[in-house]
């Protein structure tokens, strides 16, 4: 049981964490809500940090996915926040259409990374702006194709994506201002999507969009309204997320000396070099759930109709788990990290995004010949639960012709 002083002190410690003023680094003080590995926080809430307990709890089938306080509930849940068996139906439909599409994807992935960065050929000494000019416009363009969604579309949904996702961070980084323009957010990007899924061609093009739309799986193709709420999930975890892995990525490379020499060597330490990435700094740092029984966990009950945070970053990083878990170590022999989460709602995405990541992590460390980060750390953006740099000035003094075209 927590005494009410350290229900204060890791409240206050969790507070702090979520102000931006922490974003750059907000390890050490996850490094002291560890000592307590599950605790309740003076909202009634509680925050789960310990890797072993998030483990327990993402699997738990006593836990609902739906984290959302009674006044954020959506019309329909995604499949995100929704539970078995409405869960495991969309999930399914969803898979199918997926995991084929992606199958095959890594030559049109390097290809596009190789155009993104060839735009700056001709600057010596130049810069680069990793976020603007790969590690955003790299994913957006390829979950654009693979949904049927057109491109040009990006300015629209690209600041609905970007204003929705600030909406996942806990309610009490947020104004009375930010919660109503959330909900008038939602109100447009489900007006742009109904306008795209009646106007999209479900028999041309073979998309993901068409292959939902046409789905001949016994359970039937999904409604209008899932079709949508979909849609938009795919949308925007295909946009905000894999962003900040390859500027996280980024980071670690341009901040251990050594490891950028060492992967130009060895093109296959980038494996495990992101998974690394996906531990150390990863982009989603945390995630939430709520009870449906009493769970006895850490020496603790969390009580039935309790809302859980799950401090994914935090987990990563308990030195229970891993040794030295501050380090930046690619070869970690046993990387078991929450980057993805875990359990039945394990990111769908996990495939798509370390192709994406591995393949421009690799191709800086061919091209960039002595890149240096501009600022470090680099400004960051508002989001504390999707957090990455808002902007990666590298600069460099030549770009590298690709070695595998001489
Ligand atoms: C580096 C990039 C990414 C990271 C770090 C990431 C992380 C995560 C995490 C932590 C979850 C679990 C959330 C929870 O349990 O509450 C998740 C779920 C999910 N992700 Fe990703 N994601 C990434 C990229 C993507 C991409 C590219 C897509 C699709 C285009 C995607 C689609 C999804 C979906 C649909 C779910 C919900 C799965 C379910 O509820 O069953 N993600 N992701």
């Amino acid at each position: 049981m927590t005494s009410a002083v350290q229900q204060r002190s890791a409240a206050e410690l969790f507070a702090q964490a979520l102000r931006y003023e922490n974003r750059a680094d907000p390890y050490p003080l996850y490094e002291q809500l560890l000592q307590e590995p599950v605790v309740r926080l003076t909202d009634g809430s509680w925050l789960a940090t310990g890797h072993r307990e998030i483990g327990l709890l993402l699997r738990d089938p006593r836990i609902s996915a739906d984290r959302l306080n009674p006044q954020q509930q959506p019309i329909r849940k995604s499949l995100l926040i929704a539970d078995p068996p409405r869960h495991d139906q969309l999930r399914q439909a969803v898979t199918r259409q997926f995991v084929p599409r992606i199958m095959g994807m890594r030559d049109h992935i390097d290809g596009l990374v190789t155009s993104l960065l060839d735009a700056h050929t001709s600057e010596t000494p130049g810069e680069l702006d990793v976020v603007g000019d790969l590690a955003y416009p790299l994913p957006v363009t390829i979950i654009c194709e693979l949904l049927g969604v057109p491109r040009e579309d990006e300015r629209l949904f690209g600041s609905l994506a970007r204003r929705l996702t600030r909406g996942l961070d806990p309610v009490e980084t947020q104004t009375e201002e930010d919660i109503h323009q959330l909900q008038q957010t939602r109100v447009e990007l489900a007006e742009y999507l109904e306008g795209l899924i009646a106007r999209h061609d479900a028999d041309g093009g073979g998309d993901l969009l068409a292959g939902l739309m046409n789905d001949q799986s016994p359970d039937g193709p999904m409604d209008a309204i899932d079709l949508r709420v979909t849609l938009g999930l795919l949308l925007i975890a295909g946009h905000e997320t894999t962003v900040n892995l390859i500027a996280n990525g980024t980071l670690a490379l341009l901040r251990n000396p050594g490891l950028l020499a060492r992967l130009r060597n060895d093109p296959d330490l980038v494996t495990p070099l992101v998974e690394e990435v996906l531990r150390h700094d990863p982009p989603v740092q945390m995630s939430g759930r709520s009870t449906l029984a009493d769970i006895d966990i850490a020496g603790t009950t969390i009580p039935k109709g309790a809302r859980i945070r799950l401090l994914l970053a935090a987990g990563n990083r308990d030195p229970r788990r891993f040794a030295d878990p501050g380090s930046f170590l690619p070869d970690r022999a046993d990387n078991a990290h929450l980057g993805f989460g875990g359990g039945i709602h394990y990111c769908i995405g996990a495939a798509l995004a370390r192709a994406e990541a591995q393949i421009a992590l690799t191709a800086l460390a061919r091209r960039l010949d002595s890149p240096r980060l501009v600022a470090d750390p680099p400004p960051y953006r508002e989001n504390a639960i999707l957090r990455g740099p808002e902007r990666l000035p590298v600069a460099f003094a030549r770009l590298l012709p690709d070695p595998r075209e001489q």
